[in-house]
């Protein structure tokens, strides 16, 4: 998979540079390239944001710069799909992350201040919110996307573990243990060191189940209802 993004902060991506997607990158498994964006600006202040029409206040990302980026990146992501982070996308999870880590290429637009010219969504595939709340920048989103869909990329994970995350299971996960077995007076349950798988997962489906119910009630539900459809 390729990876464009486009940022007037490129020096945020520094943490691209380290783990799990450091190393999918050495292994040539994704190919990620950050873009600034004051390089598609044709005047002398490589000026990329405005006033809004219509007055208030705040900046607006204006759209020359942002087509131009795209336009140019095209060439080399061919059938890249165009995403623009901004609180008022879509809402990510980890269907989402599913679906794009099959796209062969993306570019991402990290979107900033008051907003970007709505005329540019005429060539985004995506926009996509990380959350209900508001962030300075699209950088920290365009990460945590790049996050989710690189270790979704075959190779990048043992085999198993994706399968086993929380979400793809429609549970939170159960509470993880190692050793010591007792640390400042607190124990490890007893049945994780009982050796009896069958208990082991009873008690783990049991613990996922009961942190769900209390701590996300709508994945909750969900997940009964599959459970129904399952039972049919
Ligand atoms: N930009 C600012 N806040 C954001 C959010 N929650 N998701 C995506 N882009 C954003």
């Amino acid at each position: 998979m390729r990876i464009d993004i486009i940022t007037i902060f490129p020096e945020i991506f520094a943490p691209l540079n380290v783990s799990i997607v450091k190393r999918a990158v050495e292994k040539r498994t994704v190919e990620i390239k950050v873009w600034n964006l004051r390089d598609f600006t044709k005047d002398k202040h490589k000026k990329v944001d405005d006033t809004p029409y219509g007055g208030g206040k705040g900046m607006v990302l204006k759209c020359e710069p942002i087509f131009a980026a795209v336009e140019h990146i095209k060439q080399y992501n061919k059938k890249g799909k165009v995403i623009l982070t901004t609180p008022q996308g879509y809402l990510f999870n980890q269907g989402m992350a599913k679906r794009l880590s099959g796209e062969e290429g993306l570019i991402i637009i990290c979107g900033h201040y008051e907003g970007v010219d709505e005329r540019v969504s005429s060539i985004v595939d995506y926009e996509i919110s990380i959350g209900d709340y508001v962030l300075t920048g699209g950088e920290l989103p365009a990460m945590v996307i790049i996050d989710c869909v690189v270790r979704l990329l075959p190779g990048v994970l043992p085999k198993e573990a994706p399968v086993f995350d929380s979400f793809s299971q429609h549970l939170l996960d159960w509470p993880s243990y190692t050793k010591p077995a007792v640390f400042r007076e607190m124990k490890v349950p007893e049945v994780l060191l009982s050796g009896n798988h069958k208990e082991i997962a009873h008690w783990r489906k049991e613990q996922a189940e009961k942190r769900t119910k209390e701590r996300r009630p709508e994945i909750y539900k969900r997940y009964l209802k599959n459970q129904e459809k399952n039972n049919e």
